[in-house]
């Protein structure tokens, strides 16, 4: 019997086509610089992105780690989103490993940050108050629902951010869900920015890694921090490859896991015992809620799911998130909402 993991996206196998990659990849040390197929993967992701250069990292906490440790020193500050992953979810690293600060501000429904917040956020040139130096924005955004930002948006930040010179991060972790969820290219929301950091282990199936992408000179930078990370690799080009195809294979078809997530809505729906989020889903990311009078809480739930082979995140008391990638097919669609209808039952 098949497991029908919507826990995350991050669960995705490797695609045929990319184990055949990897079979076949050309490999040399990265450390050296001479790995033809990180060197290609880098390549192939700047361009995409809009970028001068590309680093390939183990992941994508350690992308958007080292983008802040070389936009920002000991002292300096970044204003991201109290619901950001960097936040939230990255082991505080940014203070742990570079002392620096963050000043946190409550996203808008869609994930984005107010520009009268930012703008509020921005310390004055004192000695009592740290430097702020960056502006780190999240698309799609992860706890808010899997929500998009749009071009213009990422634009407006980067203008404002600019003319008060601060640099601008996206955590692109999923920005391929956003480009292909607004129909426009992912340049459109990154060249605007400084750096980008996106994964190709998430929704795009490759088994490992991310990249960051930015100027060559803050790629040169951002390459001695991950060999202090410890992130220097050698014959890592056997992940690349696959990277690779994620890049060329994977992109376009997202658009199928976001139809999905938007069926599944639908029919789950229907079931009164569940409330969803207004305009949920956005992209891949179904979030959830138990109704007050359901009777029973999340885990019981997920637990009779799970009895079920279904499986799904719960993020809160009555809060499931379900996330929707390339292993999900129409059939398991259906098979999660005969699922839940035993569950609640
Ligand atoms: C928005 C966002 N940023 C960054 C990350 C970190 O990626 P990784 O798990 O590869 O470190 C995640 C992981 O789920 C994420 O959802």
């Amino acid at each position: 019997m098949k497991i029908i993991d919507l826990r995350s996206d991050t669960v995705t196998q490797p695609t045929p086509a990319m184990r055949e990659a990897m079979a076949k990849a050309p490999v040399g040390d990265d450390v050296y610089g001479e790995d033809p197929s990180i060197n290609a993967l880098e390549e192939l992701a700047a361009s995409k992105v809009g970028k001068e250069s590309g680093l390939f990292v183990p992941s994508g906490t350690m992308g958007n780690l080292i983008a802040m440790l070389s936009h920002c020193g000991r002292g300096d500050e970044i204003i991201l989103g109290k619901r950001a992953h960097t936040f939230l979810y990255e082991g505080g690293g940014i203070s742990t490993l570079g002392s620096v600060h963050s000043a946190q501000i409550l996203e808008q429904p869609d994930g984005s940050l107010a520009l009268d917040d930012i703008e509020a956020a921005i310390r004055p040139d004192d000695v009592h108050a740290p430097r702020t130096r960056l502006v780190a924005l999240e698309n799609t955004h992860n706890r808010c629902g899997g929500t998009f930002q749009p071009p213009a948006y990422v634009a407006a930040v980067s203008e404002f951010a600019h003319t008060r010179r601060l640099k601008v991060h996206v955590d692109g972790a999923r920005i391929f869900n956003a480009a292909v969820a607004q129909g426009v290219d992912v340049k459109e929301l990154t060249g605007p920015a400084d750096s980008v950091t996106f994964c190709l282990s998430k929704g795009l199936c490759a088994p490992v890694g991310s990249v960051l992408c930015g100027s060559r000179e803050f790629i040169a930078e951002g390459r001695r921090w991950r060999k202090h990370l410890g992130g220097g690799m050698r014959q890592a080009g056997i992940l690349a490859a696959a990277g690779i195809v994620s890049i060329n294979e994977m992109v376009d078809r997202l658009a199928e896991d976001h139809a999905r997530a938007r069926r599944l809505a639908v029919s789950l729906g229907h079931f009164p015992q569940l409330v969803l989020d207004p305009g949920s889903p956005a992209t891949n990311m179904l979030f959830i809620n138990l109704a007050e009078n359901a009777g029973v809480d999340a885990q019981q739930v997920a637990d009779a799911l799970r009895a079920r082979d279904v499986l799904v995140g719960v993020t809160g008391k009555r809060r499931f998130r379900l996330v929707l990638h390339y292993w999900i097919s129409d059939a398991d669609v259906e098979s999660v909402v005969v699922a839940f209808g035993e569950a609640l039952a």
